[in-house]
Protein backbone atom coordinates (compact mmCIF):
# COMPACT_ATOMS: atom_id res chain seq x y z
CA UNK A 1 0.00 0.00 0.00
CA UNK A 2 1.17 3.58 -0.72
CA UNK A 3 1.85 6.03 2.42
CA UNK A 4 1.12 9.12 1.80
CA UNK A 5 4.57 10.02 0.33
CA UNK A 6 3.89 7.54 -1.88
CA UNK A 7 1.25 9.22 -4.01
CA UNK A 8 2.69 12.44 -3.79
CA UNK A 9 5.87 10.54 -5.38
CA UNK A 10 4.08 9.91 -8.16
CA UNK A 11 2.53 13.20 -8.63
CA UNK A 12 6.42 14.19 -8.81
CA UNK A 13 7.00 11.97 -11.16
CA UNK A 14 4.28 12.61 -13.11
CA UNK A 15 4.83 16.48 -13.25
CA UNK A 16 9.03 15.23 -14.48
CA UNK A 17 8.21 13.24 -17.01
CA UNK A 18 5.44 15.62 -18.44
CA UNK A 19 7.85 18.26 -18.73
CA UNK A 20 10.31 16.15 -20.88
CA UNK A 21 7.03 15.57 -23.47
CA UNK A 22 7.73 17.56 -26.24
CA UNK A 23 4.91 16.60 -28.35
CA UNK A 24 1.48 14.90 -28.55
CA UNK A 25 2.98 11.25 -29.07
CA UNK A 26 4.86 11.24 -26.12
CA UNK A 27 2.06 12.42 -24.11
CA UNK A 28 0.35 9.77 -25.35
CA UNK A 29 2.24 7.59 -24.09
CA UNK A 30 2.50 8.87 -20.73
CA UNK A 31 -1.16 8.88 -20.66
CA UNK A 32 -1.09 5.37 -21.33
CA UNK A 33 1.63 4.89 -18.65
CA UNK A 34 -0.96 6.57 -16.38
CA UNK A 35 -4.33 5.12 -17.31
CA UNK A 36 -3.42 2.49 -19.48
CA UNK A 37 -4.40 -1.43 -18.93
CA UNK A 38 -1.31 -1.74 -17.11
CA UNK A 39 -0.85 1.60 -15.98
CA UNK A 40 -0.42 3.39 -12.56
CA UNK A 41 -4.07 3.67 -11.71
CA UNK A 42 -4.57 0.35 -12.93
CA UNK A 43 -1.93 -0.74 -9.68
CA UNK A 44 -3.68 1.56 -7.18
CA UNK A 45 -7.28 0.13 -8.21
CA UNK A 46 -5.56 -3.16 -7.71
CA UNK A 47 -4.21 -1.95 -4.38
CA UNK A 48 -7.41 -0.79 -3.22
CA UNK A 49 -9.05 -3.44 -3.60
CA UNK A 50 -6.90 -5.78 -1.66
CA UNK A 51 -6.65 -3.12 0.77
CA UNK A 52 -8.25 -4.04 4.55
CA UNK A 53 -11.96 -2.28 4.84
CA UNK A 54 -11.64 0.53 7.21
CA UNK A 55 -8.50 1.23 4.72
CA UNK A 56 -10.47 1.85 1.89
CA UNK A 57 -11.97 4.73 2.02
CA UNK A 58 -8.92 6.89 3.28
CA UNK A 59 -7.20 5.40 0.17
CA UNK A 60 -10.33 5.65 -2.75
CA UNK A 61 -10.01 9.49 -1.57
CA UNK A 62 -6.22 9.62 -2.31
CA UNK A 63 -6.36 7.68 -5.30
CA UNK A 64 -8.94 10.31 -6.54
CA UNK A 65 -7.02 13.25 -5.13
CA UNK A 66 -3.80 11.76 -7.56
CA UNK A 67 -5.77 11.47 -10.35
CA UNK A 68 -7.45 15.01 -10.67
CA UNK A 69 -4.33 16.19 -10.16
CA UNK A 70 -2.72 14.08 -13.14
CA UNK A 71 -5.72 14.49 -15.24
CA UNK A 72 -5.90 18.21 -14.76
CA UNK A 73 -1.41 18.52 -15.53
CA UNK A 74 -2.25 16.56 -18.29
CA UNK A 75 -5.15 18.51 -20.03
CA UNK A 76 -2.81 21.50 -19.76
CA UNK A 77 0.31 20.32 -20.89
CA UNK A 78 -2.01 19.04 -24.30
CA UNK A 79 -3.01 22.33 -24.90
CA UNK A 80 0.07 23.34 -24.74
CA UNK A 81 1.65 21.59 -26.84
CA UNK A 82 -1.10 21.86 -29.16
CA UNK A 83 -0.31 25.40 -29.49
CA UNK A 84 2.98 25.19 -30.11
CA UNK A 85 2.75 22.72 -32.86
CA UNK A 86 0.57 25.31 -34.25
CA UNK A 87 3.01 28.11 -33.99
CA UNK A 88 5.81 26.25 -35.31
CA UNK A 89 3.57 25.65 -38.49
CA UNK A 90 2.67 28.96 -38.60
CA UNK A 91 6.84 30.46 -37.77
CA UNK A 92 7.84 27.74 -40.97
CA UNK A 93 5.15 28.55 -43.39
CA UNK A 94 6.82 29.92 -46.36
CA UNK A 95 6.18 33.45 -47.03
CA UNK A 96 2.88 34.55 -48.73
CA UNK A 97 3.84 33.90 -51.74
CA UNK A 98 0.75 35.31 -54.50
CA UNK A 99 0.97 33.53 -57.73
CA UNK A 100 0.44 30.53 -55.97
CA UNK A 101 -2.33 31.91 -54.86
CA UNK A 102 -3.82 33.24 -58.01
CA UNK A 103 -2.84 30.05 -59.64
CA UNK A 104 -4.61 27.69 -57.01
CA UNK A 105 -7.78 30.02 -56.98
CA UNK A 106 -8.29 31.82 -59.97
CA UNK A 107 -10.44 34.95 -59.76
CA UNK A 108 -14.43 34.27 -61.20
CA UNK A 109 -15.31 36.36 -63.86
CA UNK A 110 -18.41 37.78 -64.65
CA UNK A 111 -20.80 36.02 -67.41
CA UNK A 112 -20.85 37.61 -70.49
CA UNK A 113 -24.52 38.18 -70.14
CA UNK A 114 -24.35 39.85 -66.89
CA UNK A 115 -21.51 41.95 -68.90
CA UNK A 116 -24.34 42.85 -71.26
CA UNK A 117 -26.81 43.89 -68.89
CA UNK A 118 -24.58 45.90 -66.67
CA UNK A 119 -23.63 47.89 -69.27
CA UNK A 120 -27.16 48.52 -70.60
CA UNK A 121 -28.68 49.37 -66.98
CA UNK A 122 -25.45 51.86 -66.63
CA UNK A 123 -26.82 53.31 -70.06
CA UNK A 124 -30.35 53.50 -69.33
CA UNK A 125 -29.84 54.85 -65.82
CA UNK A 126 -27.77 57.27 -67.58
CA UNK A 127 -30.84 58.58 -69.39
CA UNK A 128 -33.08 58.75 -66.45
CA UNK A 129 -34.27 54.87 -66.54
CA UNK A 130 -34.96 53.12 -63.35
CA UNK A 131 -33.58 49.34 -63.15
CA UNK A 132 -36.98 47.21 -61.70
CA UNK A 133 -36.72 43.28 -60.35
CA UNK A 134 -39.45 40.95 -61.24
CA UNK A 135 -40.28 37.76 -60.07
CA UNK A 136 -39.28 34.44 -63.24
CA UNK A 137 -42.69 32.97 -61.68
CA UNK A 138 -45.73 34.79 -62.80
CA UNK A 139 -49.44 34.55 -63.58
CA UNK A 140 -51.28 34.53 -66.50
CA UNK A 141 -53.35 37.46 -66.37
CA UNK A 142 -49.98 39.65 -66.02
CA UNK A 143 -47.80 37.19 -68.39
CA UNK A 144 -50.48 37.22 -71.57
CA UNK A 145 -53.55 38.99 -70.41
CA UNK A 146 -52.70 42.55 -69.27
CA UNK A 147 -50.82 42.67 -72.35
CA UNK A 148 -53.81 42.32 -74.64
CA UNK A 149 -53.03 38.61 -74.86
CA UNK A 150 -56.54 36.33 -74.38
CA UNK A 151 -56.73 33.29 -73.71
CA UNK A 152 -56.92 31.27 -77.03
CA UNK A 153 -54.68 34.31 -78.78
CA UNK A 154 -52.62 32.79 -81.59
CA UNK A 155 -50.05 35.15 -79.39
CA UNK A 156 -49.92 32.72 -77.21
CA UNK A 157 -48.47 29.59 -79.61
CA UNK A 158 -44.77 31.36 -80.08
CA UNK A 159 -44.96 31.41 -76.35
CA UNK A 160 -45.31 27.99 -74.97
CA UNK A 161 -44.14 27.84 -71.78
CA UNK A 162 -43.90 25.85 -68.15
CA UNK A 163 -46.96 25.52 -65.94
CA UNK A 164 -46.76 25.09 -62.50
CA UNK A 165 -49.44 23.00 -60.77
CA UNK A 166 -51.18 26.26 -59.13
CA UNK A 167 -51.50 27.78 -62.37
CA UNK A 168 -49.03 30.08 -62.20
CA UNK A 169 -46.15 29.80 -65.17
CA UNK A 170 -42.66 31.05 -65.36
CA UNK A 171 -42.57 34.21 -67.51
CA UNK A 172 -42.01 33.96 -71.12
CA UNK A 173 -40.92 37.85 -71.42
CA UNK A 174 -39.88 40.42 -69.71
CA UNK A 175 -43.32 42.10 -70.83
CA UNK A 176 -44.70 40.33 -68.07
CA UNK A 177 -43.71 42.89 -65.75
CA UNK A 178 -45.16 46.00 -67.29
CA UNK A 179 -48.80 45.87 -65.33
CA UNK A 180 -46.62 45.71 -62.21
CA UNK A 181 -44.54 48.54 -62.65
CA UNK A 182 -46.78 50.28 -64.36
CA UNK A 183 -49.16 50.03 -60.98
CA UNK A 184 -46.72 50.84 -59.02
CA UNK A 185 -45.28 54.20 -60.47
CA UNK A 186 -47.77 55.51 -62.32
CA UNK A 187 -47.30 57.85 -64.69
CA UNK A 188 -44.83 59.63 -65.99
CA UNK A 189 -42.25 56.19 -65.74
CA UNK A 190 -39.06 55.81 -67.22
CA UNK A 191 -38.19 52.33 -66.21
CA UNK A 192 -36.21 49.02 -67.50
CA UNK A 193 -36.42 45.30 -66.24
CA UNK A 194 -33.93 42.57 -67.48
CA UNK A 195 -34.92 39.03 -66.52
CA UNK A 196 -34.74 35.74 -67.18
CA UNK A 197 -36.80 34.37 -69.22
CA UNK A 198 -38.09 30.98 -70.15
CA UNK A 199 -39.68 29.32 -73.29
CA UNK A 200 -40.84 25.46 -74.53
CA UNK A 201 -38.52 25.23 -76.93
CA UNK A 202 -36.51 22.81 -79.08
CA UNK A 203 -32.48 23.81 -78.65
CA UNK A 204 -29.94 24.22 -81.07
CA UNK A 205 -27.65 26.81 -81.68
CA UNK A 206 -30.36 29.90 -81.62
CA UNK A 207 -33.01 28.66 -79.60
CA UNK A 208 -32.43 28.39 -75.99
CA UNK A 209 -35.75 27.42 -73.39
CA UNK A 210 -33.61 30.08 -70.97
CA UNK A 211 -32.63 33.20 -71.88
CA UNK A 212 -32.34 37.07 -71.16
CA UNK A 213 -34.38 39.83 -71.92
CA UNK A 214 -34.63 43.49 -70.99
CA UNK A 215 -37.46 45.11 -71.10
CA UNK A 216 -37.93 49.22 -71.29
CA UNK A 217 -40.92 51.48 -70.91
CA UNK A 218 -41.20 54.83 -70.90
CA UNK A 219 -44.92 56.50 -70.11
CA UNK A 220 -45.22 60.34 -70.29
CA UNK A 221 -47.03 63.12 -72.33
CA UNK A 222 -46.34 63.12 -75.74
CA UNK A 223 -44.20 60.36 -76.33
CA UNK A 224 -43.93 59.28 -79.76
CA UNK A 225 -42.69 57.09 -82.25
CA UNK A 226 -39.29 59.61 -82.51
CA UNK A 227 -38.55 59.44 -78.79
CA UNK A 228 -38.20 55.38 -79.33
CA UNK A 229 -35.82 55.61 -81.95
CA UNK A 230 -33.63 58.32 -80.45
CA UNK A 231 -33.44 56.28 -77.04
CA UNK A 232 -32.84 53.30 -79.03
CA UNK A 233 -30.15 54.27 -81.14
CA UNK A 234 -28.38 55.70 -78.34
CA UNK A 235 -28.16 52.64 -76.35
CA UNK A 236 -27.23 50.78 -79.08
CA UNK A 237 -24.47 53.00 -79.93
CA UNK A 238 -22.94 53.02 -76.50
CA UNK A 239 -23.17 49.16 -76.16
CA UNK A 240 -21.06 48.57 -79.36
CA UNK A 241 -18.98 51.81 -78.28
CA UNK A 242 -19.65 53.31 -82.31
CA UNK A 243 -22.85 54.36 -84.03
CA UNK A 244 -24.78 52.03 -85.14
CA UNK A 245 -28.09 52.92 -88.18
CA UNK A 246 -31.10 51.68 -87.34
CA UNK A 247 -34.39 50.71 -88.88
CA UNK A 248 -37.29 49.96 -88.40
CA UNK A 249 -39.99 47.57 -90.04
CA UNK A 250 -43.32 46.84 -88.52
CA UNK A 251 -43.88 43.67 -86.59
CA UNK A 252 -47.00 42.66 -84.70
CA UNK A 253 -46.86 42.13 -80.86
CA UNK A 254 -50.74 42.75 -79.36
CA UNK A 255 -49.08 44.97 -76.13
CA UNK A 256 -47.88 47.55 -79.01
CA UNK A 257 -49.58 49.51 -81.56
CA UNK A 258 -47.94 50.47 -83.91
CA UNK A 259 -45.08 47.69 -83.26
CA UNK A 260 -42.24 46.97 -84.75
CA UNK A 261 -39.00 44.68 -85.43
CA UNK A 262 -35.56 47.27 -84.93
CA UNK A 263 -32.69 46.32 -86.58
CA UNK A 264 -29.30 47.19 -86.66
CA UNK A 265 -26.78 47.52 -89.45
CA UNK A 266 -24.70 44.67 -89.13
CA UNK A 267 -21.78 44.42 -86.99
CA UNK A 268 -20.02 41.85 -89.21
CA UNK A 269 -20.00 43.29 -92.47
CA UNK A 270 -21.04 46.94 -91.30
CA UNK A 271 -24.07 46.86 -93.91
CA UNK A 272 -22.51 45.48 -96.92
CA UNK A 273 -23.94 41.90 -96.83
CA UNK A 274 -22.24 38.74 -95.44
CA UNK A 275 -23.81 34.92 -94.17
CA UNK A 276 -24.26 36.42 -90.91
CA UNK A 277 -26.81 39.13 -92.17
CA UNK A 278 -27.93 36.98 -94.81
CA UNK A 279 -26.69 39.28 -97.05
CA UNK A 280 -29.21 42.31 -95.87
CA UNK A 281 -26.80 44.28 -93.92
CA UNK A 282 -28.96 44.32 -91.18
CA UNK A 283 -29.46 42.41 -88.06
CA UNK A 284 -32.99 41.91 -86.28
CA UNK A 285 -32.65 43.32 -82.63
CA UNK A 286 -35.24 44.56 -80.81
CA UNK A 287 -38.54 44.61 -81.03
CA UNK A 288 -40.48 47.31 -79.71
CA UNK A 289 -43.18 49.37 -80.29
CA UNK A 290 -46.10 52.21 -78.80
CA UNK A 291 -47.65 50.75 -76.13
CA UNK A 292 -51.10 49.87 -76.56
CA UNK A 293 -54.01 51.88 -74.78
CA UNK A 294 -55.56 48.97 -73.49
CA UNK A 295 -52.43 47.99 -71.76
CA UNK A 296 -52.05 51.23 -70.85
CA UNK A 297 -55.01 51.01 -68.75
CA UNK A 298 -54.75 47.49 -67.34
CA UNK A 299 -51.21 49.51 -65.65
CA UNK A 300 -54.27 52.45 -64.70
CA UNK A 301 -52.30 55.03 -66.97
CA UNK A 302 -54.58 57.92 -67.82
CA UNK A 303 -54.62 57.63 -71.37
CA UNK A 304 -56.09 61.08 -72.65
CA UNK A 305 -52.94 62.48 -70.85
CA UNK A 306 -50.59 59.78 -71.58
CA UNK A 307 -48.76 57.86 -73.75
CA UNK A 308 -45.61 56.12 -74.21
CA UNK A 309 -43.10 53.69 -75.70
CA UNK A 310 -42.03 50.09 -74.90
CA UNK A 311 -38.98 47.38 -76.36
CA UNK A 312 -37.95 43.73 -75.26
CA UNK A 313 -34.14 43.74 -76.04
CA UNK A 314 -32.86 40.43 -76.06
CA UNK A 315 -29.83 40.08 -73.95
CA UNK A 316 -28.26 36.98 -74.71
CA UNK A 317 -28.76 37.76 -78.05
CA UNK A 318 -26.91 40.83 -77.90
CA UNK A 319 -24.51 39.45 -75.62
CA UNK A 320 -23.86 37.06 -79.15
CA UNK A 321 -23.49 39.60 -81.70
CA UNK A 322 -21.34 41.74 -79.16
CA UNK A 323 -19.01 38.81 -78.55
CA UNK A 324 -19.40 36.88 -81.42
CA UNK A 325 -20.69 33.99 -79.61
CA UNK A 326 -21.86 31.54 -82.40
CA UNK A 327 -23.87 29.26 -80.42
CA UNK A 328 -26.67 30.09 -77.87
CA UNK A 329 -25.86 26.90 -75.74
CA UNK A 330 -22.60 28.41 -74.69
CA UNK A 331 -24.36 30.52 -72.33
CA UNK A 332 -25.88 27.89 -69.90
CA UNK A 333 -23.29 25.35 -70.71
CA UNK A 334 -21.26 25.85 -67.72
CA UNK A 335 -18.01 25.63 -69.57
CA UNK A 336 -15.27 28.37 -67.04
CA UNK A 337 -13.01 28.13 -70.03
CA UNK A 338 -15.43 29.44 -73.07
CA UNK A 339 -17.42 31.53 -70.33
CA UNK A 340 -14.72 33.51 -68.71
CA UNK A 341 -12.88 34.90 -71.36
CA UNK A 342 -15.16 37.84 -71.85
CA UNK A 343 -14.84 41.74 -70.44
CA UNK A 344 -16.63 45.12 -70.40
CA UNK A 345 -14.49 46.56 -73.14
N1 LIG B 1 -42.11 40.47 -75.31
C1 LIG B 1 -41.81 40.25 -76.70
C2 LIG B 1 -41.23 38.86 -76.89
O1 LIG B 1 -40.51 38.41 -76.05
C3 LIG B 1 -40.86 41.25 -77.21
C4 LIG B 1 -41.42 42.66 -77.28
C5 LIG B 1 -42.00 43.10 -78.42
C6 LIG B 1 -41.34 43.49 -76.20
C7 LIG B 1 -42.49 44.40 -78.55
C8 LIG B 1 -41.85 44.78 -76.28
C9 LIG B 1 -42.41 45.23 -77.48
O2 LIG B 1 -41.80 45.65 -75.28
O3 LIG B 1 -42.84 46.49 -77.55
O4 LIG B 1 -41.43 38.27 -77.89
Amino acid sequence: MQTTDGYETIYKEFIRETNLCADLDTLEALRLKYFGKKGVFNDLAEELKNAEPENKRDIGQKINTLKAQITSLFASKQTEISENVYKTRIDNCPVFDEELLINKNPLGSYHPITLVQRTCEEIFRGMGFTIEDYSEITDDFNCFEALNIPPFHPARDMQDTYYLSNGQVLKTHTSAAQNTIMKKYGAPLRAVFPGRCFRNEAIDACHENTFFQMEGIMIDKDISVSNLIYFMKTMLSEVFGHEVKVRLRPGFFPFVEPGFELDINCQICGGKGCPSCKNSGWLELCPCGMIHPKVLEYGGIDIEEYSGFAFGLGLTRLAMMKYGVKDIRTFNGGNIKALSQFTNK
